[in-house]
């Protein structure tokens, strides 16, 4: 039977609300993002955003699809990880449809989505570079579990980005500002801290603000920013290729929508000969589809809905879900 998924996405910054079939076909995916006036994200600011916008985002979403909210069949909201207040909302939204429509409730993990949501694409066994603002890591699953190959060991590589950007006075959020400034050729000296499987970008994104105020113009800044980050992303994505013996990659989070990245990504994996699954930029970034989804791809595989589906977890890192549905 084809049935429709109606997924529910708050983690952070981004309310979302998704309507996909059990095919795979989208019918609506709705976003509003909060943007701070200044500073960064404030979790209850962020979270009363949230509030006010679901309402106004469900209704667009049934327009579009041409639904009714009785037509949907399960819903999915994003458990974790995440700012607990801005989860709340999201489950607390998902909750109450969910429960006054009598229909099925469950939580899934905002990580695995990106990397599922992949598999839309055409991927079946994929290495996942998943780029986002709190999150740096290369995933890739193994006996029961997505693993997390590689990952940052300070800051997120977009929260970088965003972190240089605010502090050059260019406003939030600061990857796509920093992807029209940068312009080659000359490249600047700066940090490439790849450790093993491991990534740091902190002290890039400081030396790169001196680099600003020493002089240099910020084209050359952002654009040697960029290479460095992105490149060392790739080299641990290409590393795990060749530990994995995969042949697929596939690019997810919000920073995926920078276009040197996705050149740097198709550029390495065409060299090794290996597949690139790219997913447009509404699917790269934090978006209901991809939590509703996986939690279709979990209840049509084995995965049993418990009480746990119904609370929010801050910390719910991408191996500890169980894999059932593979
Ligand atoms: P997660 O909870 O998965 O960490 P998130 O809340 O950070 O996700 P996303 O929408 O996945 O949300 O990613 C947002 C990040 O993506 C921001 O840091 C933003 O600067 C960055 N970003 C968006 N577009 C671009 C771009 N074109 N180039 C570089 N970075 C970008
Ligand atoms: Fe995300």
């Amino acid at each position: 039977m084809n049935s429709i998924i109606l997924g529910i996405e708050s983690t952070a910054h981004t309310a979302g609300v998704g309507i996909i079939t059990s095919e795979g076909k989208i019918l609506s995916n709705q976003r509003s993002m909060y943007i701070p006036e200044e500073g960064g994200i404030h979790p209850r600011e962020a979270a009363r955003h949230h509030s006010d916008i679901f309402p106004v985002l469900f209704d667009k979403a049934f327009k579009e699809a041409n639904l009714k909210p009785s037509e949907i069949s399960l819903v999915s909201y994003a458990r974790g990880p995440g700012l607990g207040p801005c989860l709340r909302t999201g489950a607390t939204a998902a909750r109450a449809f969910a429960y006054s429509h009598e229909i099925p409730l469950i939580g899934v993990n905002h990580c695995v989505a990106h990397l599922e949501i992949g598999l839309l694409e055409g991927a079946t066994d994929p290495v996942l570079l998943y780029l986002s603002g709190a999150n740096t890591q290369v995933i890739a699953y193994a006996s029961e579990k997505y693993r997390v190959f590689g990952e940052t060991i300070d800051i997120g590589i977009g929260n970088g980005l965003d972190k240089f950007a605010r502090e050059a006075g260019m406003g939030f959020p600061g990857g796509p500002k920093i992807e029209k400034l940068a312009k080659g050729p000359e490249l600047l000296d700066l940090p490439y801290s790849v450790k093993g499987m491991d990534m740091a970008f902190s002290g890039l994104m400081t030396a790169a603000k001196s680099k600003l105020d020493s002089g240099h113009p910020i084209e050359t800044v952002t654009y040697s920013l960029q290479e460095n980050a992105f490149a060392m992303s790739c080299e641990v994505a290409e590393r795990a290729l060749a530990h994995t013996g995969k042949t697929e990659l596939v690019l997810g989070g919000g920073v995926a929508c920078n276009e040197r990245l996705r050149e740097m990504a198709t550029i390495m994996t065409e060299e090794r000969g290996v597949k690139c699954f790219i997913p447009s930029k509404d699917l790269c970034v934090d978006n209901g589809v991809m939590i509703g989804w996986l939690g279709y791809q979990m209840v049509n595989g084995d995965y049993k809905i418990t009480e746990e589906d119904n609370r929010v977890h801050q910390k719910y890192r991408t191996d500890m879900v169980e894999v059932t549905w593979r």
